[in-house]
């Protein structure tokens, strides 16, 4: 288990109703405040009506219309609007990309050039405006997470950052806002919590023990709710859960204490949406079981057995039986989600492209240092397992 330092600012509201303590959480962060927000799923909730009651003595500006895997031109619009305004925090009331989204213009504000420089060199990054999530949909985890994505249309670029300033100072989690999730965005949030749990648990640090069976349990987590959340939506105990897995997933609970941690899934995921219009989940659910069959060997066997033991209760004495069967019992599980299992199912129906996307996955996603190291080759070679 290696060094580590965990200080995380976020004061995180869990619960029903947690949204009437948001006068009081965001007390001493200036009165005036962006808030930004998505296509309007808040406003069906409730929520826009609540915020705006409960900031009745706040100047609001607002920005709208951040769209799922949230694009540079919208930081640059709430970077000309924080200006405009002199804000002094930002609410963000959405999923991951409306987060994404505010935390990238909350740094921006004070950078003189291009904000998109800053998702190319987050060295860039100096300090930014304080940030405070609302949250909508359990997945990316950015609620209590150090790291944005977004993306670039124009040149095809979708890249994650991250940076001390990025963590929330305040996050309100209700699970009862998940109850409008449409089943699609239910499943595809459930295989990225899953996925962040799972690309960390394969690494090759040692004695990370505590971190390992941490991991177990938000993979067993989403296994157990996801099947329930299928059948009732409204189900609270099976949102709340699902909806602390997201956020354990990523606030560094599972990753402080292993050595490099690289997430290649995400590193190939990433050029599917900078080049198609793909769900984050949908293309990690494509992923993932190819990746694993790709990288199972007598290397990697250790992990992939403990996986199938101990996440899916696998009993079996051949250690490469138990892996084969714990990828199988992993694609059942996304497949129960009635989450894709092959790009073209999502419209990717050419290889057009795959050698530019596997050539900027190797690089943007860090992937020669992966817990198996993976080249342009091998990612052209899990791109084609997954057509
Ligand atoms: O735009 P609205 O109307 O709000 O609708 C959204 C959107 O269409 C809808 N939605 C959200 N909450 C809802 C709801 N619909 C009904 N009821 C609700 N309660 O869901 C759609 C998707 O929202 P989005 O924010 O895009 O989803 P998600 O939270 O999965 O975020 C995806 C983005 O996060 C990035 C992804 O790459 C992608 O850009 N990630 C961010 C990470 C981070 N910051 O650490 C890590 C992740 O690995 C991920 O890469
Ligand atoms: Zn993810």
């Amino acid at each position: 288990m290696d060094n580590f330092q965990w200080n995380i600012p976020t004061n995180l509201l869990f619960g029903k109703n947690q949204i009437d303590n948001l006068p009081s959480a965001i007390e001493g962060l200036g009165k005036r405040l962006l808030f930004v927000y998505g296509g309007g799923s808040i406003k069906k909730i409730g929520i826009y009506d609540k915020v705006k009651s409960l900031l009745s003595d706040y100047e609001i500006t607002e920005l709208s219309d951040i769209q799922p895997n949230p694009e540079i031109e919208s930081v640059r619009e709430g970077v000309r609007l924080c200006r405009a305004n002199n804000i002094d925090a930002i609410v963000a009331c959405g999923g991951g990309s409306v987060i994404d989204a505010a935390k990238v213009i909350a740094v921006s504000v004070s950078y003189d050039g291009d904000p998109w420089d800053i998702m190319e060199n987050q060295r860039l990054i100096k300090d930014g405006l304080p940030i405070v999530t609302i949250l909508t949909l359990a997945a990316s985890g950015s609620e209590m997470a150090r790291s944005a994505v977004i993306s670039n249309n124009l040149f095809h670029r979708k890249l994650a950052i991250g940076a001390i300033p990025f963590y929330p100072r305040v996050s309100i989690c209700d699970p009862t806002y998940l109850y409008t999730l449409p089943q699609k965005q239910t499943s595809a949030g459930i295989a990225d919590i899953f996925s962040h749990a799972m690309e960390m648990y394969f690494n090759e640090t040692m004695g990370a023990y505590l971190s390992d069976r941490i991991a177990e349990a938000i993979m067993i987590t989403c296994v157990h709710y996801g099947s329930i959340l299928m059948e009732e939506p409204e189900n609270y105990e099976a949102r709340a859960n699902i909806m602390w897995a997201g956020t354990q997933a990523a606030n560094g609970t599972i990753r402080w204490g292993r050595g490099k941690v690289v997430f290649p899934c995400h590193g190939i995921e990433h050029e599917l949406g900078a080049y198609y219009d793909i769900t984050h989940g949908d293309g990690l659910a494509i992923l993932m079981p190819n990746w694993m069959k790709y990288t199972l060997n007598d290397d990697t066997l250790p992990q992939y057995s403990a996986f199938a033991r101990n996440v899916w209760n696998i009993i079996e004495n051949d250690d490469r039986c138990a892996a084969e069967k714990g990828i199988e019992a992993f694609e059942g599980f996304l497949k129960s989600l009635y989450l894709p299992s092959s790009l073209s199912e999502v419209g990717i129906e050419t290889e057009d492209l795959f050698e530019e996307m596997a050539g900027n996955a190797v690089v943007n996603g860090g992937l020669s240092n992966a817990f198996v190291k993976l080249d342009k080759e091998d990612v052209l070679h899990i791109l084609r397992m997954s057509m």
